[in-house]
Formats: C-alpha cells, sequence, structure tokens
C-alpha cells in the first residue's frame, strides 16, 4: 500500500516537513525495535473530520511507553491534541494517523535508557486495509504456524514495534500460500488474533473473544464491539477459544483500526458458517459505521472533531 505523501508531520511538538521527518541509521529503534505507537482513524462526518476514540488510543500509548520505561513526555491528552492538529494542517478528511515514539540516536547499547525518545506523528489517506470488498464480502484466512507471543516474553499489551515482527511471519506465511490474513493461536494453543487484529467468533447467538491473557493487543475496536453488543443486547463472552471452535462458528469476524469490522469467509478452506457475513456480523458493522458516518448520535463521544482548537477538553 503506497504512502502519498502529506505536508506536515509532527516532532517532539513541532511541525516539520514530511521529507524531513528523518532519523539516523544508528538511533536505537533501528536495532533493537525500541518504539511503541499507534494507529488511529479520521472519519468525515457531517460535522467534518473527527477522529476515532482518539483519548483511548494515545492513553494505550502511554501505557505502552510505561511497559517499555520509555520516557514519553506527553500526557494522552496532549498526543490526542497533536493528532488533531496534524490531520487540520495537511487539510485532511477521512485519513490514518500514526503517533510513534522511539529511542533515538546517541548510544547503540541495548538498555536505551540513556537515549533520548523521539516522537513523530504523520497522517494520510489509507482506504480498506483487507481490500476494498472485505467488509461485505469477507476474507479468506488461515491459522498460521506461527504462534503469537509467549506469556513473559514481549508485552502483548504494548503495541509496541516488536510485536510486528511476529505479524510479518503471521502475515507473510499467510499471503505466501494465497490467504488474506493469518489467524495466530497463542503458545497454549488458544486462538489469539489476526497479525493487525482482534477475532470474535458467533455460536448460537453468543459472541465470543479471547481474553486479553490469550496475548491478544486488547484493541479499542474490540473494546468498541463490546460496548455495542451491551447495548445491542447481544452476549459477549472473553474466553479461551479452541482452535476447532473457528472451523464449526456461525460467523467470525476481524476487529481493528485498519480493518475496522470485517467477516471471515473461510479458514483453512472451511467455510464460515454459509461462506457469506452473518446477521450478527451485519448488525454490528450497520451500527459502527452508523456512528462513524454520524447518521446515529455519537452516545459515547467516540468522535473527537479536528475542528476543536488546541488545548481544548471535550
Ligand atoms: C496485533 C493487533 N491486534 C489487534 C489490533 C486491533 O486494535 P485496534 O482495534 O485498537 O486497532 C491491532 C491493530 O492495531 C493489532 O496490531
Amino acid at each position: 500500500m503506497p504512502m502519498k505523501p502529506t505536508e506536515k508531520i509532527w516532532h517532539n511538538g513541532k511541525l516539520i516537513n514530511w521529507d524531513d521527518a528523518k532519523i539516523h541509521v544508528l538511533s536505537h529503534v533501528v536495532s533493537y525495535a525500541s518504539a511503541v505507537f499507534e494507529g488511529l482513524r479520521c472519519y468525515e462526518t457531517k460535522n467534518g473530520p473527527a477522529i476515532f476514540r482518539v483519548r483511548e488510543h494515545m492513553q494505550r500509548m502511554v501505557n505502552s511507553a510505561k511497559i517499555y520505561r520509555l520516557g514519553l513526555p506527553y500526557t494522552a491528552e496532549e498526543l490526542s491534541n497533536a493528532a488533531a492538529e496534524i490531520v487540520r494542517v495537511n487539510k485532511m478528511n477521512a485519513c490514518y494517523i500514526r503517533p510513534i515514539a522511539l529511542r533515538g540516536y546517541g548510544d547503540i547499547g541495548v538498555g536505551g535508557l540513556a537515549v533520548p525518545t523521539e516522537v513523530y506523528m504523520a497522517c494520510w489517506e489509507w482506504g480498506r486495509y483487507l481490500g476494498p470488498e472485505a467488509i461485505e464480502q469477507g476474507v479468506d484466512v488461515c491459522i498460521s504456524s506461527w504462534n503469537r507471543m509467549a506469556p513473559n516474553t514481549l508485552p502483548t499489551m504494548a503495541k509496541a514495534a516488536a510485536n510486528y515482527m511476529n505479524s510479518q511471519l503471521i502475515l507473510m506465511e499467510a499471503h505466501a500460500n494465497g490467504y488474506s490474513e493469518g489467524i495466530a493461536l497463542d503458545t497454549n494453543g488458544f486462538v489469539s488474533e489476526g497479525s493487525g487484529e482482534n477475532i470474535f467468533v458467533a455460536m448460537d447467538g453468543v459472541l465470543f473473544t479471547p481474553p486479553v491473557g490469550a496475548s491478544v493487543l486488547p484493541g479499542i475496536t474490540r473494546s468498541t464491539v463490546i460496548t455495542l453488543c451491551e447495548e445491542m443486547k447481544i452476549p459477549v463472552r472473553e474466553q479461551m477459544i479452541p482452535r476447532e471452535m473457528l472451523y464449526i462458528a456461525d460467523e467470525i469476524f476481524f476487529t481493528g483500526t485498519a480493518a475496522e469490522i470485517s467477516p471471515l469467509r473461510s479458514i483453512d478452506r472451511i467455510k464460515v458458517g454459509k461462506g457469506s457475513r452473518g446477521p450478527i456480523t451485519k448488525a454490528l458493522q450497520d451500527e459502527f459505521f452508523s456512528i462513524l458516518n454520524g447518521t446515529k448520535p455519537d452516545r459515547h463521544n467516540w468522535l473527537t472533531p479536528v475542528s476543536v482548537p488546541m488545548g481544548a477538553t471535550r
């Protein structure tokens, strides 16, 4: 997916040109993947562009930094304001926003506590992650031969760059074998998540999703779907999911900022349910997208308009 550059990138509180957002090859992050980041979407609504759950994303970034003892000199509120600013100055409507905090240049020792943290935030146009038809038609996926990280190895509650080497292995293998995405099991053999998505499984009217202890990233879209289910009276259970449950489920869908809510139509070439999007998936998509496009009220204040001036709180 080639990136279409925008004009400005936010760096440590200042706006710089897209082409000037460069780091030295001996920056700590290059050798050791010592970075934490976020991915957010800004949607075009009838009240102008608005960022989805910006505070929750920025709080997760603050949490990720804390887990790694990475000095992050900004609060979630300050990072949220920076996100609005970067969309505004680049005059974007719908776009993707990528904040990243990394260990910079000065000392290449593994510990990294002595090097300065550099914080960047960029935005650019981004379409449907799993392809334009994925939302309606669903995607064909496989179970990966790679597991998600074992507990006490790399912390999966942190959205850290290093975790995405594991994601790369999962995704590359899936693509090499003709699938759109791979689902990783945890090291106990239970279902964990996609390379960049959480997973929900519907069986007999109940929705199941792996708990945080199954090596998943605590997704913001995952929590959004859980909240919508409470309102829509769809029972949700966070529990360990055996692999074989995927083959006999009625419906399965991925959630994620990039993938939004995307149905799965087959796993390992076995049809999921009838092989097309099911009613629970569709009902949740309808509710989700109607809040995002403003046709239903944003009753949880999930959308923050980018026109809100810097420093303003909701
Ligand atoms: C590994 C992984 N799991 C789950 C998710 C979904 O999280 P969210 O809904 O916060 O985007 C992502 C995407 O960020 C991810 O990279």
